[in-house]
């Protein structure tokens, strides 16, 4: 059985007052059966990870490299010794903006996982290829190509996030039925390429201007495990009305 999760990415935003306040306010969000993540930018990691309470935590961001002479990047290792348990892997942002090939999503997926920390792999089409009709055959690649030489018990530590680049940001949220559609299709070829146990396994989290307003919708399809939430994350009372329309 696929688990619930809401996971809040904050990107590069909030200051460190600004951040550590909102930690320790969804820290105390107290939804039962619902796994709650955020991923804050990577300085606060480190203090975070002291303050024990309901809110797992992930990166945004991971280097490909292991080790070594790499300005500026930040390894699955140093992540794994602060006990950062999740990062956000492959999101159309660093895709397009940092030029991030499905090669080196994945080689980010596999140092993550060898670190026992668990990767929130994200893919999505942008408009053009869903105008074209195209959406279906962009996800696969990106899953097959992403996902690359993953064992099924690797992958069954991973959450997809499917992320129309179309509705990032802009306030245009797919309809339920297309995140449905979508999710349905990205079970279908997880089971191609693992099998059917697997693939109803994995939870598949819906992101992109998903808010209070449509949450409720789009959880109730039945392959739509959650959410990850961009701009709705970054208050308490937003991302908790998130979480509480499961
Ligand atoms: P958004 O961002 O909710 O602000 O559209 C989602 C994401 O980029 O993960």
């Amino acid at each position: 059985m696929s688990r619930k999760v809401v996971a809040g990415n904050w990107k590069m935003n909030l200051n460190y007052n600004e951040a550590l306040s909102l930690f320790n306010s969804v820290n105390t969000i107290s939804a039962k059966d619902v796994e709650i993540i955020v991923a804050p930018a990577s300085i606060y990691l480190a203090e975070f990870s002291k303050c024990s309470g309901r809110v797992k935590l992930a990166a945004q961001n991971v280097s490909n490299f292991k080790s070594g002479a790499y300005t500026g990047e930040i390894s699955a290792q140093m992540l794994n010794s602060l006990n950062v348990e999740y990062c956000i892997v492959g999101h159309s942002e660093r895709r397009s903006y940092y030029n991030e090939t499905d090669q080196l999503i994945n080689q980010k997926l596999h140092l993550l996982l060898e670190n026992n920390i668990s990767p929130i792999f994200c893919c999505g089409e942008i408009l053009k290829d869903r105008e074209k009709g195209l959406h279906n055959t962009i996800i696969e690649q990106q899953l097959k190509h992403g996902l690359q030489d993953l064992t099924k018990s690797q992958l069954l530590n991973c959450i997809i996030a499917y992320e129309p680049v179309w509705a990032i940001g802009t306030g245009l949220t797919a309809t339920a039925e297309q995140a449905q559609q979508m999710h349905s299709f990205i079970r279908d070829v997880i089971s191609q390429l693992y099998d059917l146990e697997t693939a109803s396994s994995l939870s598949i989290l819906y992101g992109g201007s998903c808010k209070p307003s449509n949450s409720a919708e789009l959880f109730a399809k039945k392959d739509v495990n959650g959410g990850l939430i961009g701009g709705a994350a970054l208050k308490k009372e937003t991302f908790n009305e998130i979480i509480d329309s499961f």
